[in-house]
């Protein structure tokens, strides 16, 4: 970014590919709930305003099929975005339709544009080189350079993540510089102990990272709803609670190799529905009632994790240890978040679910090294693959 402001921009229309996938609160249409990725982006926006550039943000917002859908527009982000800024944000209902090409000519110097979700696209997620292409080239019709700042879509093979840099002079925004740093030196050259905390649902995510970075952490905690299927597969029961049945041995497998650094929660709190109100208690995750799903991790378990994060010089945490929304069981991800903050070494969080539970459970951000802004990103990082947006603004 500072090499094209030192082209100077005044004048000059700017394309910023941001990550504004902002969560919603579920029970008001339109209010977000985490506007992180809205903030994070913000320093890129304002230093290319402030130098005078005409400044036309793209972004995703979830993952409708496309075509229009309502439920995904981008219009209340960008009347944050304008809050944020100071000033208001003009907003374009299409991404490169009538709307777009109108507000994108009336763009005058220092003003900010975001443009309607480029998901309702169907060629910005095509897996066709042509029909991406084409959608790229409208794109690129629009600017005469392209910022990528979308930290958390640099491993999409997406258009405007990675055919649009092609198409015009391309820089890295200062997150994603940022993002891109702190993750080298923590895949590099983590200061041992190393610890990594992972949660969040699906064991089959988070698979390949589990792989990688085995070889290279002191442990790796496993919590939320993926730690089911290794309980399963250390022959406990776990009534009701999330199962990935087909992933059973393979966490058999990982246990096995990972020769007692994978560390499991010792007891859950188990409830009987998946609901705020639902009775619930603290079980030993060996004894998990049939009639029950575990919906957090219990205080013996944070403690536990509490204590091998303590004695860590790098922790790298992705993926809430509960269903952090619903207070009865938020306490797991909270204590292991507070256990991070104080620790005496580098703590990298990474994911947008555990960054907002970060911020929705008002924990101090300052306690950790780096909040990331990229869930998916940030572990195939991790994992050492090749992000197809960061090799587009290489090339
Ligand atoms: C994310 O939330 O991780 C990014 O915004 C990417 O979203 P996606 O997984 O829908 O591509």
């Amino acid at each position: 970014l500072d090499d094209l402001l030192g082209e100077g921009v005044t004048g000059r229309r700017v394309l910023v590919r941001a990550d504004l996938n902002v969560p919603f609160d579920k029970s008001e249409a339109g209010k977000i709930s985490d506007d992180g990725r809205i903030r994070a982006v913000l320093p890129t926006l304002i230093a290319l305003r402030d130098a005078g550039a005409r400044v036309i943000v793209c972004s995703h917002l979830g993952r409708p099929k496309g075509a229009p859908d309502p439920k995904f527009t981008l219009a209340p982000v960008a009347k944050r975005l304008g809050e944020l800024l100071g000033s208001p944000a003009a907003f374009a209902d299409d991404t490169v339709g009538a709307s777009a090409s109108a507000a994108v000519d009336v763009l005058g110097d220092g003003q900010v544009l975001l443009l309607e979700n480029l998901r309702f696209n169907a060629g910005e997620t095509s897996k066709d080189d042509a029909e991406r292409g084409a959608f790229a080239d409208q794109l690129a019709a629009f600017a005469e350079y392209y910022v990528d700042d979308a930290f958390g879509a640099v491993h999409r093979k997406h258009a405007s993540v990675y055919d649009v840099p092609a198409r015009l002079p391309h820089f890295a925004g200062g997150l994603v510089l940022k993002e891109v740093e702190v993750l080298r030196k923590v895949t590099e050259t983590p200061e041992q102990p190393y610890v990594v905390v992972l949660g969040g649902s699906k064991v089959s995510d988070k698979l390949a990272v589990i792989k990688a970075l085995l070889p290279k952490v002191d442990k790796l905690l496993v919590g939320g709803g993926m730690c089911f299927t290794f309980l399963k597969a250390q022959g406990h029961e776990v009534g009701k609670s999330l199962l990935e049945a087909e992933m059973i041995q393979t966490c058999a497998d990982l246990l096995a190799e990972a020769d007692g650094r994978i560390v499991l929660p010792v007891d859950v709190v188990a409830a009987t529905a998946f609901d705020a109100s639902a009775d619930h208690d603290v079980v030993k995750a060996e004894a998990i009632p049939a009639d029950r799903l575990g919906l957090d991790i219990g205080p013996e378990s944070v403690a536990l994790f509490a204590d091998a994060i303590g004695s860590a010089k790098t922790v790298f945490w992705n993926g809430p240890m509960g269903v952090f929304e619903l207070a009865p069981f938020a306490a797991g991800t909270r204590g292991v978040a507070e256990a991070i903050t104080k620790i005496d070494g580098f703590s990298v969080v990474g994911g947008g679910d555990s960054a907002a539970a970060v911020r929705t459970l008002g924990i101090d951000e300052s306690g950790f090294g780096h909040i990331s802004t990229g869930g998916g990103a940030s572990l195939e990082y991790l994992e050492g693959k090749t992000l197809p947006g960061l090799a587009a603004l290489e090339s």
